[in-house]
């Protein structure tokens, strides 16, 4: 079986050449461009592409994949919005993902965006480089005893439950389906009181419909002054325009984010100055109170390995026609 992968980054090929000699019937080769309606004629010859959540897997792609031959997209990755389902589905093309490979992965970097907001970690690092010891501008709050907030509690918002528990904080917790398993130690609530009583509020829940600008003005004026916003799922849960009039109101103490709605846009990656003059996320690094990371929460050695193993499975399933769990239908 030959699968193509796309926008192969160095620790892609480390970590995915280190799992294949246990999977003698599969071969890859990679290819630095990303999944695109202009990419995808360069599966001709393949069985399967290998892509991730900066792919464009719209109805374009998905016919050319389907003239190609393509009958299997490997998501490297958790998330699968931006997939056309039903149009996959019209090809017979099978989507499969690696659902779990890590949760504490991201559940730590959230943790770690809050930290470093809380602290002000990034302006104290600056500071001291430059030979400024003093205090000014960096108090923070204990979390000890103060209230996270956390929204959606699958694999992701459990680990960083587990992780607010040990810091000592309340926790509240909204989601559609509540996790059983964190019911001795968080309290399920409705979204507004989630949001007027969080010092801390995260957000783990998948993009949808139904939770596409969950964060927008109406529900960012419910929040309490002062409270820190992280955002590790996925850009567009957050209203961008409206995150910066919240942090204009001085709503916030700060708001990390791993994920932003420019996200897919290349944004960064072409640093004209017009587009930079026209990004919020450009507008949203103007402000000293918010951190960006560009999309590693999950990033860790062993998060790498176990996408690889899982990738490399779900295609071991394609090829011996078996059902895989790890499959996403329309
Ligand atoms: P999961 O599927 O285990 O959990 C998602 C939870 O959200 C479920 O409990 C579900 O019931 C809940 N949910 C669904 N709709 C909701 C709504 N309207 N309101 C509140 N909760 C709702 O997913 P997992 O593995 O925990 O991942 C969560 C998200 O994290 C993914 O969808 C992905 O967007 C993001 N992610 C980010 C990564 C990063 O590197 N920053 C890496 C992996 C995932």
């Amino acid at each position: 079986m030959k699968i193509l992968f796309y926008d192969a980054k160095s620790y892609d090929l480390e970590s995915f050449s280190g799992t294949l000699p246990g999977f003698p019937e599969i071969e890859i080769e990679y290819t630095k461009s990303d999944l695109d309606p202009r990419t995808a004629a360069l599966a001709d010859g393949f069985d399967a592409v290998c892509a991730f959540v900066s792919s464009d897997v719209s109805a374009r792609t998905l016919t050319i994949l389907h003239e190609k031959g393509i009958g299997l997209i490997l998501m490297r990755c958790a998330g699968y919005n931006n997939v056309d389902l039903d149009v996959a589905k019209k090809y017979d093309i099978r989507v499969m993902r690696v659902p779990g490979y890590s949760p504490e992965a991201v559940a730590e970097h959230a943790m770690a965006l809050c930290l470093a907001c809380n602290r002000r970690l990034y302006k104290a690092y600056n500071k001291v480089r430059e030979n400024d010891f003093s205090l000014s501008g960096l108090m923070g709050f204990n979390l000890h005893e103060k209230t996270a907030g956390i929204i959606g509690t699958g694999k992701i918002g459990a680990a960083m439950c587990r992780i607010c528990r040990g810091f000592g904080m309340k926790i509240l917790a909204y989601d559609v389906y509540p996790n059983e398993s964190l019911k001795d130690f968080v309290e399920y609530v409705p979204l507004e009181r989630l949001l007027s009583d969080s010092d801390v509020i995260s957000l783990h829940c998948p993009l949808m419909d139904s939770t596409y600008h969950m964060i927008n003005i109406d529900t960012i004026r419910q929040m309490k002054d002062g409270v820190i916003l992280v955002n590790t799922s996925r850009g567009a849960l957050v209203k961008t325009d409206d995150l910066i009039e919240g942090i204009r109101m001085h709503k916030f103490a700060g708001v990390g984010l791993d994920v932003y709605e420019e996200e897919t846009n290349n944004v960064f990656e072409d640093r004209s100055d017009e587009i930079l003059e026209h990004s919020t996320t450009a507008r949203l690094l103007s402000f000293p109170n918010v951190m960006i990371t560009s999309h590693q929460g999950f990033f860790t050695r062993e998060a790498l390995s176990a996408i690889a193993s899982t990738t490399l499975q779900n295609a071991m399933a394609f090829l011996q026609g078996r059902s895989s769990g790890n499959e996403v239908t329309a």
